[in-house]
């Protein structure tokens, strides 16, 4: 082999080991890029406010969030739904909602900003489980005087569609409201109170 053959070989080697070590140092500059964001979810997991858009939620659907590891849902609640709230007084452990974790700006009788929409902390107050939405009027496995509500399978606490719990199930208190505000009409921030 000549010379010049040799420093070709050279050359084709040198551009070889070049690429692929600019392919390992691409490879190794992501990885901090990606893990750069992980700490950013993590925070969001552990706490940070979380947006949501409430644009779509039709008239007794309830949709639900992930804020704090914990289910949070945000009901559209129907004129008939607001309507019977008042009526299940006598019904309700603490219908005032005295002894119950909620905002200043949730302590009214349908425990929300705004009446139509319900936001809450969808775990059961007595051992944690996340109670069922049941908007059902009066279905056979709740009875006759059921108006709509939550249930939770787990021991039969039941709640109305306020997150008031009822008299003589196992909850203690009514669901939990959390802070949370309206960014504008259909955006509310879940975590960050007003
Ligand atoms: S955890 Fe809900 S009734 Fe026990």
């Amino acid at each position: 082999m000549t010379s010049e053959g040799v420093d070709t070989e050279k050359r084709r080697f040198l551009t070889q080991a070049a690429t692929v070590v600019g392919a390992v140092g691409v490879g190794f500059l992501s990885v901090p890029f990606i893990s750069s964001m992980k700490p950013s979810a993590k925070a969001e997991a552990l706490g940070a406010p979380v947006e949501v858009d409430i644009s779509k939620i039709e008239p007794g659907q309830r949709i639900v969030v992930l804020w704090r590891g914990k289910p949070v849902w945000l009901l559209r609640r129907t004129p008939e739904a607001l309507a019977g709230l008042s009526e299940l007084t006598d019904k309700l452990r603490d219908p005032q909602s005295n002894e119950s974790e909620q905002p200043e700006s949730s302590h009214n009788e349908f425990r929300a900003i705004k009446p139509e929409i319900f936001v809450a902390i969808g775990v059961c107050t007595h051992l944690g489980c996340s109670p069922l939405y049941r908007p059902e009027i009066a279905p056979a496995d709740l009875g006759p005087d059921w108006k709509g509500g939550f249930f939770c399978p787990c021991h039969g606490s039941s709640f109305d569609l306020a997150g008031r719990v009822y008299k003589g199930v196992p909850a203690p208190i009514n669901l939990a409201i959390p802070p949370y505000r309206y960014l504008a009409d259909n955006r509310i921030m879940v975590g960050e109170g007003e």
